[in-house]
């Protein structure tokens, strides 16, 4: 066979092969004895002063190598989707408590804390609640309803809830494209008297307010804390602000530490809620997951968390990532394919990033 056409059939092969197993190749993976002996390994959950929370679902939870991680490396978890309105409130007075219930056994059985997540969010009202067209009176009975009837359910096994998330759009206005804003003259108002009767609910809760862009974005931060400022002066309850954090390794860190400089000037209880840093910042389709973009993964975690643990000690409630493993994150279906934000791999390997959050918790 001439040369020419042995490379031929060799570059079509290569190049069929890369086309069946495009994720596959998008990774190099490091070898078995890669590990950076720098780090000593420990799970992470031992090495924090503050909690390691994850963000989880039943169906992720039922898969043992998933279960096995959780179990080791977090003493946390938030319910991704399975404590959110419209899965568990089926109408007036009518709840589903089978799937929290069931998160809520799992940390108990796993000795692990419970972050509810989330008792008001514009994007989860149930389809019967959100075409019921109750005026204001009405809107808010129901929620206070809704409010007291989970709170009171998990007292004692839920110590802290996101009350309210994302009512800010990035330049500080109030979101106008959903139903609370639609409903109420002064929803600010309204977000306060829910912390309220979470608070009525369960006297010890720690009760936050959670967004995104809010370490990063100065107009949205102004907005939040013009509301913390409103709620203290008007005795709405308010423990703690989350900061999402779903960066990426593109993320300008300077701009992240004023953000949680400024945040941290409440003095209230500062949670890192929903961690995951983006690699394929441009969304390539043929993005590699290379060793050196693996390396900057691992430096973004580290910097990060080292912000966090610089905090005051009496501020510091958990850092959460968004997920265990790349396999089930969020961001496969909404941002790209070819994504790897989290801290192990598909098959539950620590990846560099793994290094980099537990080099951050020195
Ligand atoms: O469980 C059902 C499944 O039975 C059904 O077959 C399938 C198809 O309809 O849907 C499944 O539910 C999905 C659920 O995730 C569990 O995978 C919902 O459709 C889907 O809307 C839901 O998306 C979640 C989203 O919030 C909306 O609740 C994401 O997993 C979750 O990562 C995302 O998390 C949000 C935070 O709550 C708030 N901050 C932003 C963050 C990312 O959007």
């Amino acid at each position: 066979m001439k040369k020419t056409t042995f490379i031929y059939l060799a570059t079509t092969l290569l190049v069929l092969f890369a086309a069946c197993t495009k994720e596959e190749i998008n990774i190099i993976y490091p070898d078995e004895n890669s590990d950076d002996d720098e780090v000593v390994y420990m799970p992470l959950k031992d090495k924090a002063t503050f909690n390691i929370g994850t963000a989880t679902k039943l169906s992720d939870l039922s898969e043992s190598d998933y279960d096995a991680t959780v179990v080791e490396h977090f003493n946390q978890i938030t319910a991704e989707y399975e404590m959110k309105m419209n899965v568990v409130w089926k109408g007036e007075n009518s709840y589903d408590w089978t799937a929290p219930d069931a998160l809520v056994a799992y940390a108990q059985e796993n000795e692990m804390d419970v972050h509810g997540h989330v008792l008001l969010w514009y994007k989860s009202f149930p389809d019967w609640f959100a075409t019921a067209q109750y005026d204001s009176a009405a809107f808010e009975s129901n929620v206070e309803e809704y409010i007291t009837a989970v709170v009171t359910r998990y007292k004692g096994k839920v110590n802290s809830w996101d009350v309210v998330n994302e009512v800010f759009e990035d330049n500080g206005s109030l979101r106008q494209d959903e139903l609370i804003t639609a409903t109420f003259n002064d929803p600010i108002a309204f977000y306060g008297r829910c912390f309220q009767y979470a608070r009525h609910a369960d006297a010890d809760v720690k009760l936050f307010y959670n967004d995104y862009s809010v370490a990063l974005v100065e107009a949205k931060r102004k907005s939040i804390l013009e509301m913390v400022t409103r709620f203290e002066s008007e005795a709405y309850p308010i423990d703690g602000l989350g900061a999402q954090f779903h960066y990426s390794i593109a993320t300008d860190m300077d701009r992240l530490q004023t953000g949680i400089d400024e945040m941290v000037s409440t003095g209230l209880l500062f949670h890192i809620s929903e961690l995951d840093l983006k690699v394929n910042v441009y969304q390539s389709n043929d993005y590699l997951f290379s060793s050196s973009e693996q390396m900057l993964q691992e430096e973004a975690y580290q910097k990060i968390v080292e912000m966090y643990v610089a905090i005051p000690e009496a501020q510091k409630f958990a850092i959460t990532t968004w997920g265990v493993t790349d396999k089930y994150t969020w961001l496969t279906t909404s941002w790209h394919q070819l994504e790897y934000p989290l801290l192990f791999d598909k098959f539950y390997t620590k990846k560099k990033a793994f290094d980099g959050f537990l080099k951050g918790l020195e």
